[in-house]
């Protein structure tokens, strides 16, 4: 998948189909998948690293997950977000960490949180020729400033300040928009006024593509946000699994013969002898 390719998809009225992945292990289940857009998110922060916002990860964390995926990620287009502090600063700021995803990883682009104010940004880091893919509605990296993560453009006004953040972007040259946890009629009028392919995540089904955090698909987290659905539940079934592991170890059950290996009839002998 190219840049290009989503901007066609959109043309055609094909659905994007988008999830996050941290490591080989995502990356080879998202590339099996047939995904067309895979985001190394920095919600690792609180699926993988245990941090209770996103704030924390840095960006050479973001660079070492994006290596890990990018193994196993060879047809979807690969996106890293960029994390809290690595762009916002300046936009010079912005330009020198995306081009150390680009230099450093298989990448494709980078995702930054925000508005019209990082038009900016986006486009000095896409007249450097790296695909930028924006991100507004609810922007974890802005948590505290928003009291929580909490659905965003409810009023009448905050849509439309939405809407005009959405035309800046595009204007400013996002390759693709992630809108987060707005109502679906507003998703649905802010794809029908840009270029830009939106990637909704909680923002219904009118907008050119979903995007989910694949550890909520899988029931991995502790818990599962509104937006999500649960398709299987590895975290009960794993658990399952490793408590069957230690009730076997504990009863003698495990391991069994065929799990191990024999000594040879000289070692065997030797042992027996106290030889060894
Ligand atoms: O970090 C992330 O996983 C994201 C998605 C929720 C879009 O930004």
């Amino acid at each position: 998948m190219t840049v290009q390719g989503l901007k066609e998809k959109k043309a055609g009225g094909d659905k994007i189909v988008a999830l996050t992945a941290w490591d080989y292990f995502t990356g080879a289940l998202a590339e099996a998948a047939g995904v067309d857009f895979v985001l190394v998110g920095d919600s690792l922060a609180m699926t993988v690293q245990g941090e209770t916002d996103t704030l924390a990860v840095t960006l050479d964390e973001m660079i070492y997950h994006t290596r890990l995926a990018a193994r196993a990620c060879r047809s979807p287009l690969l996106i890293t977000d960029l994390p809290f502090m690595s762009y916002q600063v300046d936009s010079e700021q912005a330009l020198r960490s995306s081009g150390r995803v680009l230099k450093e990883t298989k990448a494709r682009g980078v995702k930054i949180e925000g508005g019209r104010e990082m038009a900016e940004t986006v486009a000095r880091v896409t007249a450097a020729g790296i695909p930028v893919v924006g991100h507004i509605g609810l922007t974890p990296q802005a948590v505290h400033q928003l009291s929580g993560f909490k659905a965003q453009g409810k009023s009448v006004e905050a849509a439309r300040r939405l809407a005009r953040d959405a035309q800046a972007l595009d204007e400013a040259g996002i390759c693709a928009l992630v809108l987060e946890y707005v109502p679906r009629e507003l998703a649905a009028h802010i794809s029908g006024i840009i270029g830009a392919p939106t990637l909704g995540i909680g923002a219904g089904d009118g907008c050119d593509g979903q995007i989910q955090v694949t550890a909520d698909l899988l029931g991995l987290g502790a818990w599962v946000p509104k937006h999500a659905k649960v398709y299987t539940d590895l975290r009960s079934a794993a658990t399952a699994a490793l408590v069957g592991y230690a009730d076997e170890v504990r009863q003698g059950a495990f391991p069994r013969e065929e799990q191990t290996i024999a000594a040879d009839e000289e070692l065997r002998r030797a042992i027996e002898a106290g030889d060894l």
